[in-house]
């Protein structure tokens, strides 16, 4: 197992080139089941997500490969209908290649992906745009049985009790893309990231509006080609690295990045007290300034985005007063709160909120990572700890950050990436 040791208190400084989106290449990989032709994706991010995404595309008969940031995909044999539980219960997202299966080849056997550390993540407004098209869906064994010999496009809600579904829009939107007529999708989410997925399939001959609104429209269409796609920035990679710049007061300009996708986020951090300079259209300037408490709730997009809760309240552990932090997507993303108050930070969880009392400084301690965000937290607080902090679990980080400690080092973070074999307990050694 690796972590990371990381020498705190120093600024950062610098610019740092933001990678291609995690959350925008899964589905968009996912859609590339829809044709049967060749599809090359650009400025793919190497991170573990997308490589097992794309053994999951193998697994239902691609040939795929990735190098220099490229993807092809080619899909090979189209009688492999089966996504199995060792592959989708270690992603999520996995579960949106179900929508394409159904649609381009008629069956689908999904496993569901089960929970995580940050919520029970529940697929049920999958399953219900799947059903609302015609599909027979069953559940058995801890698998969803899918087929449909035909998808009738009809008008579908899919909000939830927690609002929309990011890959729920996703996994609906690709389901839709041949059935009968128009399918319109209600309270769809509005994420950047469908809207760049519409791009994707619209590029293959899809036809679809108002992707990015709350309201997508899609015209069924006979099939798909194979196309080539440049991936979006990672607006969380880059509201993370914009925490990094102003947790040390240092000076960091993001590249690579949409400043528009940011605005919730820039929003609060400039209200923490840093200077934000986003002139160049894809350029983001973060001067840290005396870090000032504020309150921070989590929305859907255009709203503060649960992705960058835990970078936040890393931020905040070290403002001059008192903040509240509220996740209402996820009411139990605060596992990094427990491993931040060992580093000296004073915070609270209150139901589905974090109570911070800000402190002078943290100190340096090791920490155990829990999901990728909260371990992104543990480093944010490592870089202005007083004194050494180790990382453990950073597998978690790896899942969606490229290459972070060289992105970090070549801003004058003093991090280093360190094998380390876990002490197991004495019983755990007998027992072996
Ligand atoms: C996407 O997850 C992102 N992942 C998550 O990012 C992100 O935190 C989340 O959206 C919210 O913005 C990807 O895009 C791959 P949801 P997703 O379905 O689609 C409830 C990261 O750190 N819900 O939008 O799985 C659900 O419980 C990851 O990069 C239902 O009730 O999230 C949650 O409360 C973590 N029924 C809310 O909706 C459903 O069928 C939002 O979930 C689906 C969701």
């Amino acid at each position: 197992m690796y972590k990371f040791i990381i020498e705190g208190d120093r600024e950062l400084n610098g610019s740092v080139r933001i990678s291609g989106s995690k959350n925008a290449v899964l589905p968009i990989l996912a859609a590339t089941l829809l044709t049967n032709e060749q599809s090359v994706l650009h400025n793919v991010p190497d991170l573990a997500d997308v490589k097992l995404m794309l053994e999951i595309l193998e697994e239902l008969g691609c040939k795929t490969s990735f190098a220099n940031g490229t993807v092809v995909v080619k899909p090979i044999d189209i009688s492999r209908t089966l996504a199995s539980y060792e592959l989708v219960s270690q992603m999520r997202a996995s579960f949106c290649v179900l929508g394409p299966l159904l649609a381009n080849r008629k069956r689908a056997t999904v496993s569901l992906p089960g929970g995580c550390v940050i919520g029970v993540r529940p697929v049920d407004l999958h399953l219900k745009g799947m059903r609302e098209l015609g599909a027979k869906i069953e559940i058995e064994h801890g698998y969803v049985h899918a087929s449909a010999d035909k998808l009738v496009g009809k008008r579908i809600f899919l909000g939830g009790n927690a609002g929309s579904t990011v890959t729920g829009t996703a996994n609906v939107m690709m389901a839709a893309i041949f059935a009968e007529g128009t399918t319109i999708i209600e309270q769809a989410a509005p994420e950047p990231e469908l809207e760049s997925l519409a791009q994707f399939l619209t590029k293959m001959g899809a036809k679809i509006k108002g992707a990015g609104s709350h309201k997508i429209e899609i015209e069924g269409v006979e099939n798909l080609t194979g196309t080539e796609f440049t991936i979006m920035p990672d607006r969380m990679e880059a509201a993370t690295f914009a925490v990094a710049a102003a947790i040390t007061h240092g000076d960091v300009t993001l590249t690579n990045v949409v400043p528009e996708h940011l605005f919730a986020v820039l929003e609060k951090l400039n209200e923490a007290g840093a200077e934000i300079d986003f002139s160049n259209n894809d350029e983001i300037r973060i001067i840290g300034k005396d870090i000032r408490p504020t309150d921070i709730v989590t929305f859907p997009y255009p709203g503060f985005p649960t992705d960058a809760q835990a970078p936040f309240v890393a931020l905040l552990s070290v403002a001059s007063g008192l903040s509240i932090v509220t996740d209402t997507i996820y009411p139990d993303r605060f596992m990094h709160v427990a491993e931040m108050n060992r580093m000296g930070a004073n915070i609270r969880k209150q139901n589905n909120s974090a109570i911070i009392t800000g402190v002078k400084a943290l100190s340096g301690a090791p920490v155990m990572g829990s999901d990728l965000r909260a371990t992104a937290s543990l480093v944010l607080a490592g870089l202005v700890a007083k004194g050494t902090t180790e990382v453990h679990r950073i597998y978690h980080l790896d899942r969606g950050y490229e290459k972070m400690e060289v992105k970090l080092q070549k801003l004058g973070a003093q991090i280093e990436r360190a094998e380390y074999t876990p002490r197991r307990r004495k019983s755990d050694r007998q027992a072996a």
